[in-house]
């Protein structure tokens, strides 16, 4: 096995300025570090082997900062770009931690905030498109709800609905080369959080003036904390061509939303997930979306970042040695994984050529699946024992 995880750009690993630069401001408790210049971020994650950075308006400029402010807090962080070499594929907007958006952003019940909050992401789309940004990312965390009582879930997607549809008609008219992707949640920091999961959202995009434009960003722990599979949920967001981007971090099943460092979590789903975007068709970024532990300080920030490189090159080889294995290939036919990808009625056939046909029921229901041994190589592989 190769054991060279060094991250270099064409990897296409990203991170979030929010990521690194989390100050673990958390429910309990207060900043533990302190405030990273985002020029700064851009530096070590170019030295680490990252291509990317992303970032929320209010990462990069604070909230309500004068307009000189803005002006030179850009300029720093170009020249940081410029600079490293770094790119940003992709950028999004905050639209949960001011008090303005407690009840909600796009889908607040108040008139005068949606505005607003439309207004915030405009101006932010242009600086993505200065900046080179192919995706926007759509995190609804305010919009939602603790009680359904006060909010009509049906005006909300209609208003959520023109929304995006007057975004994307901007984007066209500017002939920005940007698509959106929703991220889903199912909660947190809303009791119950809009578009909850990768269906939800996937199901909300086919009702868009322009659905081709929008399409998904979805977040590991985020499916996890749905109780759902990431790796189909993943797989099934490829299938509908709307796999435009993704979060990776680590999480332990449903509870509060973790963010950890990738790798750490369900080790499993996370190799079958590598293994789905090498060889299912995504080449977009491997983004992390992860919060280094409060209990760090700045060198445990760039461990974890490094961490999240590495753990991915490593499930990567793995996937590809798994692959490789005459014994899985065996196992595989075993388990008639090809199989499935055969039509269930062969061309030219008629259903009356299907009625026809007599299956010996009882040799058929005792057929073993033979996953079993596929798992096992498939951990032996994980495990490094193989
Ligand atoms: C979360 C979310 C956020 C969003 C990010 C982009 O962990 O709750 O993933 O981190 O991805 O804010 O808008
Ligand atoms: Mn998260
Ligand atoms: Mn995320």
């Amino acid at each position: 096995m190769s054991t060279d995880f060094t991250p270099r750009p064409e990897h296409k690993f990203s991170f979030g300025l929010w990521t690194v630069g989390w100050q673990g401001v958390d429910p309990f408790g207060v900043a533990t570090r302190a405030p990273m210049d985002p020029a700064h971020a851009v530096e070590k994650l170019a030295e680490l082997g990252a291509y990317g950075v992303t970032f929320h308006d209010d990462d990069l400029i604070p909230f309500g900062a004068s307009e000189s402010d803005r002006e030179s807090r850009i300029a720093s962080f170009r020249k940081a770009l410029d600079a490293t070499g770094l790119v940003v594929p992709m950028a999004t907007t905050n639209l949960f931690a001011h008090p303005v958006f407690k009840e909600g952003a796009l889908t607040a019940n108040d008139r005068d905030i949606r505005r607003f909050a439309l207004k915030k992401i405009l101006r932010n789309l242009d600086l993505a498109a200065e900046l080179g940004a192919k995706t926007y990312v759509l995190w609804g965390g305010r919009e939602g709800a603790e009680s359904a009582v006060a909010k009509d879930t049906r005006a909300a997607l209609d208003r959520y609905k023109e929304s995006l549809d007057i975004l994307c008609a901007y984007v066209r008219e500017q002939g920005y080369d940007i698509r959106f992707a929703l991220e889903p949640k199912p909660n947190e920091p809303r009791g119950d959080i809009f578009l909850p999961t990768i269906g939800h959202a996937i199901a909300f995009i086919s009702e868009l003036e322009e659905p081709d434009r929008v399409g998904l960003n979805p977040e590991v722990g985020h499916e996890q904390m749905a109780g759902m599979s990431v790796v189909q949920g993943y797989a099934q967001a490829l299938w509908h061509d709307k796999l435009f981007h993704i979060d990776l971090n680590g999480q332990n099943g449903p509870r509060y939303d973790q963010d950890l460092r990738f790798g750490n979590g369900d080790v499993k789903s996370a190799f079958l997930l590598v293994d789905l975007l090498e060889h299912g068709g995504y080449d977009g970024p491997r983004h992390f979306d992860f919060k280094p532990g409060r209990i760090e300080d700045e060198a445990g920030v760039w461990e974890s970042a490094r961490g999240c490189m590495r753990n991915y090159l490593i499930f990567a080889e793995k996937a590809r040695a798994f692959r490789a294995d005459p014994e899985v290939a065996e196992a595989r036919a075993a388990a008639r994984v090809d199989q499935l990808s055969e039509p269930t009625l062969g061309a030219g056939e008629s259903l009356a050529d299907l009625r026809a046909e007599e299956l010996d029921i009882d040799a058929a229901a005792a057929r073993g699946a033979g996953v079993e041994k596929l798992d096992q190589l498939a951990l032996d592989h994980l495990f490094g024992t193989r």
